[in-house]
């Protein structure tokens, strides 16, 4: 079928729901929703027999949902309608949620019932159970709608809240009011409910020494205690603590509020940056917390407390985990020193083999765009995040005393998706999805990925890669020799699975051969070309575009990294998602002034 994706933002799930189509074969084109007018065209010229909306805030025009099958994939149980959908499901402690797959009509999120899936609500943040139980239940809807188009006769069912099985409600859009945390009345769970409801956006709008500032990242803490609820009791890694009637919570990250935006060409004239973006919490308060204490932490010896943690280590049966579960997968340049001492840590151990867990959420998403963002030199910091990233990068490449395993349960971007490259193995989980690009930020990449990248899946896919960005699925990950195995997609079968065969491969016969030939791989490949001159090659290109030069001619490193942290939206459907205006450039223009529909 030739299917138009029309989607807010191109993000995780509109990612996957493009993978997942064009592996059935389907002819697959996306308009970004940025204007009625857009997606008119995008209409006009694809003349899709079915478009799907996996992730859309507008409204469609009535002249597209009242000639075309348009499908929204709501973020609802049946029933369920409105903006807050996620937000309401946390906030009332829902045990149970859904996603469902609807016909458009005029009303939002009333049409026909055309798929649904519901799936056991966890304790994490809104965006945490978005990348994981709704992405995986709206990719069911999708493929199970699909299908049902495809069968022709499968009648969709109306919204009837008559029937039982429809327990979903039409909800209005969540206000800060309902957001604010009481600290002198609200205990630890309502507190975590609150801010997990906000997160990523528009997080829990609160006062911390007398300015307003959103709240998120919120983690319990089960030791640290404080007389003052609300009031900041300890500090870690740019997190805070904060005071609750019956214990305390660790908040990662705040965004100052009602900052004027400085645009990017201002800057340039050399008006002065204001934080207005989601930063570490210690970042934003500075001096404000000189008196605020250290709780410090050893990742290696940790006990099982909950506490706010970045970096843990877990070792059984010869077999180490290394986690990093860094906030976005963003990786700072101090988050990559604590990292680098990790790891060094854990190739001491007495373990065979080291397992790279990365986060939850993201693996790892590259360098941190939002604190270069922020630093007053963001060159400079540039500088220092990457060489950090390849710091760690080199360790591992250089490991001799094990085995390493990238495994890749969250999903990975740009230098993130390379430095899972620097493992022996790559084990991911079927629903990740890879951006092995950085292009769009107008970056040629460093992590040693020109000798990591080839390597594993040839020149030609190599390139073909990072010049096109375009998402990658790990059912082609694997056919090009990107990933090594694919795991399962459910968290529990995902996590037994990997301890078992990574332990299988600590206790094999061959394990000693395995190593020896490791070591042998690595003195060919270093006589041939020294990994310091891929590392001096590449921090080549990037100093150029650091020091504000174009790769490739296309994209401002510094300009493309203000807007992503600001989250401006494009001005147009990038051209290699939008396959409809790569059909018919005449026609396009012809329809674009004035709109003939
Ligand atoms: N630095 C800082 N923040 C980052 C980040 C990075 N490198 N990568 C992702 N994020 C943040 C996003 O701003 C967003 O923040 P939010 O919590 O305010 O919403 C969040 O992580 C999720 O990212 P999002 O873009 O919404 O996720 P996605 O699944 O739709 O897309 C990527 C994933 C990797 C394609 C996309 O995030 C991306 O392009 N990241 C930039 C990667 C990069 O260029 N790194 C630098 C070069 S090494």
């Amino acid at each position: 079928m030739r299917i138009l994706l029309i989607s807010s933002s191109y993000n995780g799930l509109c990612q996957r729901a493009h993978v997942e189509l064009d592996n059935l074969g389907h002819d697959i084109s996306i308009t970004l929703a940025l204007s009625a007018d857009d997606v008119r065209t995008a209409v006009a010229l694809f003349q899709p027999d079915l478009i799907i909306c996996p992730f859309l805030k507008e409204k469609i025009p009535e002249d597209v949902w009242s000639r075309h099958l348009c499908i929204i994939v709501h973020p609802g149980i049946r029933g369920d309608r409105g903006p807050s959908s996620l937000d309401w499901a946390i906030m009332n402690s829902e045990k149970e949620w859904g996603v469902t797959a609807l016909q458009a009509v005029e009303e939002m999120d009333a049409g026909d019932i055309w798929a649904t899936a519901t799936f056991k609500m966890r304790p994490g943040s809104k965006a945490s159970i978005y990348r994981r139980e709704v992405t995986h239940a709206a990719i069911r809807t999708i493929l199970e709608t699909v299908e049902r188009i495809e069968s022709r006769d499968f009648v969709p069912e109306p919204l009837d809240y008559a029937n039982p099985d429809v327990r979903g409600q039409l909800r209005p859009l969540m206000k800060q009011s309902e957001r604010k945390i009481d600290w002198e009345v609200d205990n630890v769970e309502t507190i975590l409910r609150k801010i997990h409801a906000g997160d990523s956006a528009p997080g829990v709008l609160d006062t911390i020494n007398g300015e307003e500032y959103y709240l998120f990242g919120v983690h319990e803490e089960s030791r640290l205690r404080g007389w003052q609820p609300g009031a900041i009791i300890a500090q870690r890694h740019g997190a805070i603590c904060r005071a609750a009637i019956n214990g305390a919570v660790w908040i990662s990250h705040l965004k100052k509020k009602n900052i004027d935006k400085v645009p990017f060409y201002k800057r340039l004239l050399g008006h002065q940056k204001q934080l207005e973006f989601k930063l570490p919490a210690a970042l934003v308060l500075g001096h404000t917390l000189d008196d605020i204490p250290e709780s410090p932490i050893d990742p290696l010896y940790m006990e099982n407390d909950k506490t706010f943690k970045e970096i843990w280590y877990e070792e059984e049966n010869q077999v180490g985990y290394l986690h990093f579960d860094f906030h976005n997968g963003a990786m700072s340049t101090e988050q990559c020193h604590r990292l680098l001492d990790a790891y060094r840590r854990a190739v001491q151990r007495p373990t065979k083999v080291l397992v790279l867990m990365g986060g939850t959420d993201f693996w790892s998403n590259g360098i941190h765009l939002n604190v270069i963002e922020a630093a007053d030199n963001p060159a400079n910091e540039s500088w220092r995040n990457i060489n950090g990233i390849d710091d760690i990068v080199r360790e591992i490449i250089t490991t001799e005393n094990k085995l390493t395993i990238s495994s890749v349960w969250g999903s990975a971007g740009a230098g993130g998706a390379m430095v899972i490259l620097a493992a022996d193995k790559v084990w991911a989980r079927e629903g990740v999805i890879f951006n092995p690009h950085y292009k769009t930020m107008g970056l040629y990449g460093s992590e040693y990925w020109t000798y990591l990248l080839p390597k594993r899946v040839g020149p030609v896919k190599a390139l073909e890669l990072t010049e096109t960005p375009l998402p990658l699925g790990m059912k082609k990950a694997k056919a090009i020799g990107y990933i090594d195995e694919i795991l399962p997609d459910t968290y529990e079968v995902y996590q037994a699975q990997l301890r078992q065969k990574a332990e299988a491969l600590a206790a094999s016969p061959d394990f000693g051969r395995l190593l020896g030939e490791k070591r042998e791989r690595r003195q060919r490949d270093e006589k041939a070309k020294p990994l310091a001159a891929y590392r001096a090659a590449e921090l080549q290109h990037m100093q150029m575009n650091f020091a504000g030069k174009f790769y490739g001619g296309e994209v401002n490193y510094h300009e493309a990294r203000y807007n992503f942290v600001h989250k401006i939206r494009p001005k147009e459907t990038a051209a290699y998602l939008a396959k409809h205006m790569r059909l018919d450039m005449a026609r396009f223009n012809e329809l674009r002034q004035p709109l003939a529909y």
